[in-house]
């Protein structure tokens, strides 16, 4: 399974980075406003943090807009994708992208029919938001696992990225229903690999170390 950091602040991705855990980036307006940046400025210094795909969304809701906007994003360096709404202008957007060799992920996936709809127009990346749909009280993973399920019996090439991820469950259970990739927000990341019964055996083991006769101190 691939991670991406959800997150668009700079010492968030160097942090997680300097652990080989960053395979991508994904951000959105929501995520760029948090950093109080210039949004190019912000894409370009990620996009030469990481040799991964970098997401930047497009704000644009025509046709026209969402590719025009996607051409000028495309061009800002060579691993970024551009991120389109789930509409019919946003499919319309990714089929004309997709012909010019541009990358896309369709966010604010909902159902397995959106997920499908936005992978046969051709995009790269599907992000079906598990987080958002189990609020209105639905079985995000479920979303997940289907929508698998689907893209492997048609053999369609669009990558799944987890997004919307909120606690270690989530990406657990999204690495087992054999998702493609999590993004995750970069203050979940840490709970991924700590464990209270971790940081207790270390101070156990410490402790222990103390009572050990020792000739001399090695250390
Ligand atoms: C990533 O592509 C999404 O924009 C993000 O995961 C949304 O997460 P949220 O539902 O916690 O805002």
């Amino acid at each position: 399974m691939e991670f991406f950091l959800d997150t668009a602040n700079i010492e968030e991705i160097k942090r997680i980075n300097r652990l080989g855990l960053v395979d991508g980036v994904t951000t959105n307006p929501t995520i760029i406003a948090k950093e109080n940046r210039d949004f190019e400025e912000t894409i370009k210094e990620i996009c030469n943090l990481v040799e991964g795909p970098v997401s930047a969304e497009v704000i644009g809701l025509t046709v026209d807009e969402m590719v025009t906007e996607a051409r000028v994003i495309a061009e800002w360096a060579p691993n970024v994708v551009v991120k389109i709404p789930m509409t019919e202008a946003g499919l319309e957007a990714v089929n004309i992208l997709s012909k010019e060799g541009i990358k896309t992920n369709v966010t604010l996936i909902f159902s397995v029919s959106q997920g499908l709809m936005a992978a046969k127009a051709g995009a790269t990346y599907v992000s079906p938001f598990v987080g958002r749909v189990d609020d209105i009280g639905v079985d995000g993973l479920e979303l997940i696992q289907n929508l698998k399920t689907v893209l492997v019996n048609y053999q369609l090439d669009a990558k799944i990225i987890t997004a919307s991820v909120r606690n270690i469950g989530h990406l657990e259970k999204a690495a087992i229903a054999g998702a493609d990739i999590a993004t995750i927000p970069g203050n979940l990341f840490p709970k991924l690999w700590s464990h209270p019964l971790t940081d207790n055996g270390i101070k156990q083991f410490l402790a222990d170390w103390e009572k050990v006769p020792k000739k001399q101190e090695v250390r």
